[in-house]
This record gives C-alpha cells, sequence and structure tokens, in this order.
C-alpha cells in the first residue's frame, strides 16, 4: 500500500513545487512507482514536469468536481517514469464551488484510496494556503514534508501549519489515518551567507530530529531546469541540486522501512 505525502507550507516561493517535482523523479530512480498530485492552480509542478497545459482532457479539478474517473485523470511523466493528476488554472474556482459541498474535506482522500496499491509513494504538491484544498490534501496523507527556505522569516507562519496538522489528525478519525510529520526540510541553502546556518540552527532547535539530514543548497540548476520541463534531477543529474535531492530521496526511503 502506497504512502501518501504532502508537501505543505503556506509560505509561498520556498521550495515545495522543487521538492515535490526533484523527490518524485529521485524515487523513481530508485524503483519506486511514484504518483505526483498537483493541487495548485498556478500548476507549477505540472509545468515543471513538461506537462503541456493547453491539451489536458482531464485535470485535478475534475477529482474536485467528480467529473471524471481518477484513472482517466492521470498522465505518464515519460522523461522520469513518474504518473502525474495534472493542475490547471479551473482549480482556482474550486475554493468557491466546494464550501457548499457536504464532506467537502475528504474528496482528495476517497479519490486517492483507489489507486493507493499501485503506486509506493503518492506525492502532493500543494498552495502556498491553508484553504480547503490544501485540508483535502493533508486530510488525504499519511504524511507532510514541510520545506522551509534558509532564509529570514524562515519560520514565521509554522505555528498556523501545526495547528492545521492537529486540526486534520481529529478529523482522519472518519478516514482512519494519522498524520504525522514526514520531516522539514531545509531548502535554498545559501553556502556563503550566515543567515542559513543560523535558520538550520534555529529549525533544528525547534523540530529536533524531524529535521532531514539533507539540506538542498542554493543551486542554479534548480532554477533553471523547470523552463526546460524538467526536474533537475534530469536537466543536470550531477548538479549539486540533483545529488541533493536524490539523497533525500534515499534519506526517505530508509524511513519508511
Ligand atoms: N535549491 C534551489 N536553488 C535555486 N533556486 C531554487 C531552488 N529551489 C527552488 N528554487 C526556485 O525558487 C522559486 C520557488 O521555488 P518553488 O516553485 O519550488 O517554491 P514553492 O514553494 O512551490 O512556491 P509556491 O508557494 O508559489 O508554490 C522557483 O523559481 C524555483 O526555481
Ligand atoms: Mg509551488
Amino acid at each position: 500500500m502506497g504512502k501518501i505525502l504532502s508537501i505543505s507550507n503556506q509560505k509561498g516561493g520556498v521550495g515545495k513545487t522543487t521538492t515535490s517535482v526533484n523527490l518524485a523523479s529521485s524515487l523513481s530512480y530508485l524503483g519506486k512507482k511514484v504518483l505526483l498530485v498537483d493541487v495548485d492552480h498556478q500548476a507549477n509542478a505540472t509545468t515543471y514536469m513538461g506537462i503541456n497545459r493547453a491539451n489536458l482532457v482531464y485535470t485535478v479539478a475534475d477529482i474536485f468536481n467528480e467529473t471524471a474517473d481518477i484513472r482517466d485523470i492521470i498522465k505518464r511523466v515519460e522523461s522520469v517514469d513518474v504518473d502525474i493528476i495534472p493542475a490547471r488554472y479551473e482549480l482556482g474556482n474550486i475554493e468557491s464551488y466546494l464550501i457548499s459541498h457536504d464532506n467537502k474535506d475528504f474528496i482528495l482522500s476517497n479519490a486517492l484510496e483507489e489507486i493507493r496499491d499501485d503506486y509506493d509513494f503518492i506525492l502532493i504538491d500543494c498552495p502556498p494556503s491553508l484553504g480547503i484544498v490544501t485540508i483535502n490534501a493533508l486530510t488525504a496523507s499519511d504524511s507532510v514534508l514541510i520545506p522551509v527556505q534558509c532564509e529570514f522569516l524562515a519560520l514565521d507562519g509554522l505555528t498556523q501549519l501545526l495547528n492545521t496538522i492537529r486540526m486534520i489528525q481529529n478529523k482522519q478519525k472518519h478516514n482512519r489515518k494519522t498524520l504525522t510529520i514526514e520531516g522539514v526540510l531545509l531548502t535554498m541553502l545559501d553556502t556563503r551567507s550566515n543567515i542559513g546556518y543560523e535558520v538550520i540552527n534555529e529549525v533544528k532547535t525547534y523540530f529536533k530530529e524531524k529535521v532531514f539530514k539533507t539540506i538542498i543548497p542554493r543551486n542554479v540548476k534548480c532554477s533553471a531546469a523547470p523552463s526546460y520541463g524538467l526536474p533537475v534531477t534530469e536537466f543536470s543529474p550531477r548538479s549539486k541540486g540533483s545529488l541533493s535531492y536524490q539523497n533525500l530521496a534515499r534519506e526517505m526511503v530508509e524511513l519508511s522501512e
């Protein structure tokens, strides 16, 4: 049975999508069957994976609208042997649609349960908010990976995320899951400045053994890869960014065994 994992932090631009895409490809290199679910209306994970959004018949919005079977929405990312449930702009209207929906927090959870056995890992790339879509992602998940950027105000807003996690754990009595913190991932470390190392200390003091040993450095290949529609692990396999995401995948697999 596959493990369902949300990559979430309501703070914008901390490396959620970069982590989702590169962790997905790195887990696939380790022989794992991976599904990446894009639940952000910005659709960055879909774009970073090189999917042409204009040609999509179905997107993740069809899960929330209950207008397609989940198996019909899944696309294959040939370059890295990963399956993806893509997103597009239509997801932007979903929050207002779901407000009046009974059982609105469990739609994604119910859909993913149908295909859970087909995968080893299901990764959900969350939007920078704690709205209904993120609540759906967390409710569907066994664990959450929290990327934290090694910059000033790194921990800002995390209390709100931790409160949300507790709220979800209470709700999950209905779908027999218990959300845990998979780990806190330090991202975009600039090795030339002190502030990054100060943040590392601060985060380790707060989250202790929950912090991944792997730290993702700031690496220009990570920011260049998306414009080629490739994970950095494919675009520049030997770059520091790529190697660190492959280390993260190994660390995560060891934690799961
Ligand atoms: N390790 C890295 N080195 C250099 N640039 C990076 C790195 N990780 C991410 N970036 C760049 O930083 C920006 C934000 O990253 P990303 O899109 O992954 O963040 P996000 O948390 O998903 O953002 P949002 O909250 O908008 O969804 C992107 O331009 C990305 O290419
Ligand atoms: Mg993103």
